[in-house]
């Protein structure tokens, strides 16, 4: 039987910005031995503010540039575009564009694990705007929780807080402070806040510190770095198609020497970024 042949690829990690840095830190953690390709969309960043439309037609642009550049697997890593277009890319323009490619989100492999954090069955949830009234967490985690309350808090602050580098500073203790009360005050029983949204991780501390010390705090990065380890084990079928060589590249839409300053603030790599258009 002839075997098809293939071109063996890096990983396309997607986000809006900066924040996908957060996630692929933990990834190259987990699988050290894999290539990357990094693709932030910083000439149209915030992507938390903007309609399903504007979202998933950005995404699928991004997402379509990643496969012509040879990547066999992309993951989005940002809840915005995992809740507004990831469905629609999986389920539409897959089948269209190569079924034999594969897009993963953030949002699914985040509520498979939350189960095992909480006692109380009550869950708090902080991300964008975009990610909150797509209401996606609550629902992946009902179909796999059903005695689960998740509670939600939009944040729409925490990211331009943490792209412009004040996130360290005092300004951003009033918004920190709003909505971990906001939060608290909708349900106190909440004891597992998820940090839904990938610039988040920057926040943390602050954010524990607000928080009822008995309140765990889950950033993702982790958990979606075990989740897809787990997938190319499960599937060697597209694991074979990764290539292997510890590398990583970066690509913006934006000023690439503004990206390779700005990304330190997420990573600690040094980062050599190539502007691309991806229209
Ligand atoms: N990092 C993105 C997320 O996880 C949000 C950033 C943005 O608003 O573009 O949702």
């Amino acid at each position: 039987m002839s075997k098809i042949s293939f071109t063996a690829s890096p990983i396309g990690i997607f986000d809006s910005g900066y924040g996908g840095l957060t996630i692929l830190d933990k990834i190259r953690k987990e699988l050290p031995e894999y290539d990357f390709l990094y693709l932030g969309d910083n000439a149209r960043t915030p992507y938390g503010t903007r309609s399903y439309d504007v979202v998933y037609k950005f995404t699928l642009q991004c997402v379509e540039y990643l496969f012509r550049q040879g990547c066999h697997l992309v993951i989005l890593a940002c809840n915005t575009a995992s809740a507004k277009a990831l469905r629609t890319i999986q389920q539409n323009d897959l089948p269209k564009i190569d079924p034999l490619r594969r897009v993963l989100g953030v949002i699914r492999p985040t509520a498979e694990e939350i189960g095992k954090y909480t006692k109380t069955n009550h869950i708090g949830l902080f991300g964008t705007e975009g990610t909150v009234k797509s209401n996606s967490y609550p629902l992946e985690i009902q179909k796999l929780f059903p005695e689960i309350k998740v509670v939600s808090e939009a944040c729409p602050m925490w990211v331009p807080l943490i792209e412009n580098n004040e996130h360290l500073d005092a300004g951003a203790d009033f918004f920190v402070k709003k909505h971990t009360k906001n939060l608290m005050s909708a349900d106190s029983k909440i004891d597992t806040v998820i940090l839904g949204c990938t610039h988040y991780p920057l926040l943390k501390s602050k954010i524990e510190k607000e928080l009822p010390t008995n309140v765990t705090v889950i950033s993702q990065g982790e958990i979606v770095a075990k989740s897809l380890a787990d997938y190319l084990h499960r599937h060697p079928e597209i694991d074979e198609k990764c290539s292997k060589n510890g590398r990583t590249r970066y690509l913006t839409t934006e000023n690439p020497e503004k990206f390779s300053s700005s990304a330190s603030i997420f990573l600690a790599d040094d980062i050599v970024a190539e502007h691309v258009e991806v229209e």
